[in-house]
C-alpha cells in the first residue's frame, strides 16, 4: 500500500473530467493569451501588490502552482528578489512561459507535473496560484488548498486567487473571460465563505487578509510555526 494521501490524489487525478492538459493546452493556444497576461497586471495591482505590503519577506523561495506562464511571480521577484518555482502540466504554458522569460536575466524552475501527484521534496517562503482552485469542487478543491499548505516552510506564507460567486462575477469577470474565449476549461466560483473556511478550519494556517474585487477573492495566510 502505498501513500493513502497521495492514493487520494492519485484517485482524483485520474476521475478528472473538466479540467485536464487537454483543456488547458487549448487554453494557452488561444491568440488572446497575452490579454490575459495583462490581466495579471491587473491582478498584481488589487490584490497581490497589497498582500505584500503585510508581510516582510525579502529573497523569498517562491512557489506558484498552475503557474502557467509565471508572469505574477515574476513580478513577485523583481519586488523582493528570490527565486521562482512553477509547477504545471501544460506544455503550451510552458512554451508561453519560455517565451515570457526569454528576455529578462531570470529563468523560473519549471516543473511538469501534475499537482495533485507533486510529492513535496522542498518547502518554500510563498506558496501561491491565481486562477487554478476554481477548477475543482468538492474533495479536490479541498485538497488543492491543502496542497499550498503542505509546501509551505512553518511561518510560510500563502496566497490563493480565485473567482467568487456574485454580480461580479455575473456581470464582469465571466462576459470577460468568455469573450476573450479562454473559456474552454470549466470552473466554479468560490462561494465567498470557501476560501475564508479552508484557512480558518486548517489547523495549521491563519488568515491574515481577505480582499474581494470584480468578482475575484483573494486570502493572504500563514503556516504556524
Ligand atoms: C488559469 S491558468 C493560471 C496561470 C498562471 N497563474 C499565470 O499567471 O500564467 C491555470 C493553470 O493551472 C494549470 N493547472 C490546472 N490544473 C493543474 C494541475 N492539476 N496540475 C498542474 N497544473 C495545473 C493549467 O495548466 C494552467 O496553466
Amino acid at each position: 500500500m502505498g501513500d493513502p494521501f497521495l492514493m487520494k490524489n492519485l484517485m482524483i487525478a485520474s476521475k478528472r473530467k473538466s479540467s485536464t492538459k487537454k483543456h488547458w493546452n487549448s487554453f494557452w493556444s488561444s491568440n488572446t493569451y497575452p490579454i490575459y497576461n495583462l490581466g495579471n497586471w491587473v491582478f498584481w495591482i488589487l490584490f497581490y501588490k497589497k498582500f505584500l505590503q503585510l508581510i516582510d519577506l525579502h529573497d523569498p523561495d517562491i512557489l506558484e502552482l498552475g503557474g502557467g506562464i509565471g508572469g505574477i511571480s515574476y513580478k513577485m521577484v523583481e519586488k523582493m528578489g528570490g527565486k521562482i518555482t512553477i509547477v504545471d502540466y501544460s506544455q503550451l504554458a510552458k512554451e508561453k512561459s519560455d517565451n515570457f522569460f526569454k528576455n529578462k536575466n531570470f529563468s523560473p524552475r519549471y516543473i511538469f507535473s501534475d499537482i495533485f501527484n507533486l510529492k513535496p521534496k522542498e518547502k518554500y517562503d510563498l506558496v501561491h496560484s491565481h486562477g487554478l482552485i476554481e477548477h475543482y469542487v468538492e474533495a479536490e478543491r479541498e485538497v488543492c488548498f491543502a496542497r499550498h499548505v503542505e509546501f509551505m516552510k512553518d511561518e510560510g506564507y500563502g496566497i490563493i486567487l480565485a473567482p467568487t460567486e456574485g454580480k461580479g462575477y455575473n456581470y464582469f469577470a465571466k462576459p470577460l473571460v468568455k469573450v476573450l474565449g479562454l473559456d474552454t476549461v470549466s470552473e466554479v466560483p468560490l462561494n465567498q465563505d470557501d476560501i475564508k473556511s479552508f484557512v480558518e478550519l486548517n489547523p495549521q494556517t491563519q488568515l491574515i487578509s481577505v480582499k474581494k474585487r470584480f468578482g475575484w477573492i483573494g486570502v493572504l495566510f500563514q503556516k504556524n510555526a
